[in-house]
């Protein structure tokens, strides 16, 4: 198992050392790390934020664990140069069409959701993203109209292999949890959801064991808050799979502890913490840990077939929050390393 660690900007290097100290931590058998440059570090050191070396590692690894980019001392450079061109580029090179993002009640914190208590403890969700292809990707630009008018527009386009490629991660992830699927569109609007829909429902001719449902977005966002306990794998586009997961992912309580995948056709992917380098606390050894943590265990479950592993890491983060310790974002003072400690030594006492 060839672990590619690009650590990154930012309070990327602190979070992503106390992942690799889990990992170490397991003593999975094969393991094998290797370090690359991403980011403002890439920059500083080759110029440019993803150099031809960080790309041939991730090439040459079963999985990329990734911890964050960006950084404010490169507001200045030329876009290509930027940092976070790091990760778009490796989204490309690597072909990463679809991105997973679980939200779940950590029961210890049911107190930090969004939501009250009797709705947030109900949240085991999965939302499959499309991550690219829509309205991200179509013709784009600014025109003028024969009325003189600025124009902005954006295609929002899908082929149908398009659809159907995520479609099967979504059905494969269903069967691999309860069985349910919701896609979520506009079709009731939308052409393009209107193919959406229609692949759906063919796709699901090779899955009979698992119940597909359709919902529109817009209804979507209101049950998502109203009843999250309703939803198990949820599967939808580019656009809308950005901003109902952002949505889920408060319905569970803080930034610092959501994780989440990027695969290719093959599971090989990227895992990464769904926040950025915040320049704001970097340094000061205070970051959340645990999303990158949690990072590592969908690592291990969905690219290196170590499902136990990735079960005794979650259980471990299960339990370092159940002992009260907690982060700045969540309340309290624990530094990165001790939320660290805390989920190793709660893994040597399982
Ligand atoms: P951010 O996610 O870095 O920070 C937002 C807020 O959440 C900040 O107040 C930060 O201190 C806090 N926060 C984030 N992660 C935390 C953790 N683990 N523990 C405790 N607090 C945490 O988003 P922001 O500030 O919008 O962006 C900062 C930089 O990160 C920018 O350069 C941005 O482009 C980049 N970025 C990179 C991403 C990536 O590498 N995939 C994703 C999102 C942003
Ligand atoms: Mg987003």
């Amino acid at each position: 198992m060839k672990i590619a660690v690009f650590a990154g900007d930012g309070i990327g290097p602190e979070v992503t050392a106390e992942a690799v100290r889990v990992l170490h931590a397991l003593d999975l058998p094969g393991l094998e790390l290797i370090d690359g440059l991403v980011g403002a570090a890439a920059w500083r050191a080759t110029g440019h934020p993803l150099p031809s070396e960080t790309i041939a590692i991730a090439k040459a690894s079963d999985a990329i664990l990734f911890g964050a980019v960006g950084d404010f001392d490169c507001d200045h450079l030329e876009r290509h140069l930027r940092p976070e061109q790091a990760i778009l580029g490796l989204r490309r090179e690597l072909g990463l069409f679809a991105n997973l993002r679980p939200a779940k009640t950590i029961p210890a914190l049911v107190g930090h959701s969004a939501l009250r208590p009797e709705i947030a403890s109900s949240i085991d969700l999965l939302i499959v993203r499309e991550l690219n292809g829509d309205v991200y990707f179509g013709e784009k630009g600014m025109r003028t109209t024969p009325a003189g008018l600025r124009q902005g527009y954006d295609v929002m386009a899908y082929d149908e292999s398009e659809v159907r490629r995520i479609a099967h991660v979504a059905f494969r992830a269903a069967r691999a949890r309860g069985g349910r699927l919701c896609s979520v569109d506009k079709a009731n609007v939308l052409e393009t959801s209107q193919l959406w829909r229609d692949v759906m429902i063919e796709v699901s001719a090779d899955y009979p064991d698992i119940a597909l449902e359709h919902m529109y977005v817009d209804n979507a966002a209101m049950q998502l808050v109203k009843d999250p306990g309703k939803f198990d794998v949820v599967v939808t586009g580019n656009l809308f799979g950005d901003i109902l997961s952002d949505q889920a992912s408060m319905c569970v309580g803080s930034i610092g502890l959501l994780a989440s995948a990027s695969l290719d056709a093959n599971d090989k992917g990227l895992y990464e913490p769904i926040h950025g380098s915040a320049p704001d606390i970097a340094g000061k050894g205070i970051a959340n840990p645990l999303a990158t943590i949690l990072s590592a265990a969908m690592m291990l479950r969905y690219s290196l077939g170590q499902a136990a592993a990735a079960d005794r890491i979650e259980a471990a983060v299960d339990a370092a929050l159940a002992s009260g310790l907690r982060s700045g974002d969540l309340g309290g003072s624990a530094t990165t390393r001790q939320m660290g400690d805390a989920v190793l030594e709660a893994l040597a006492a399982q």
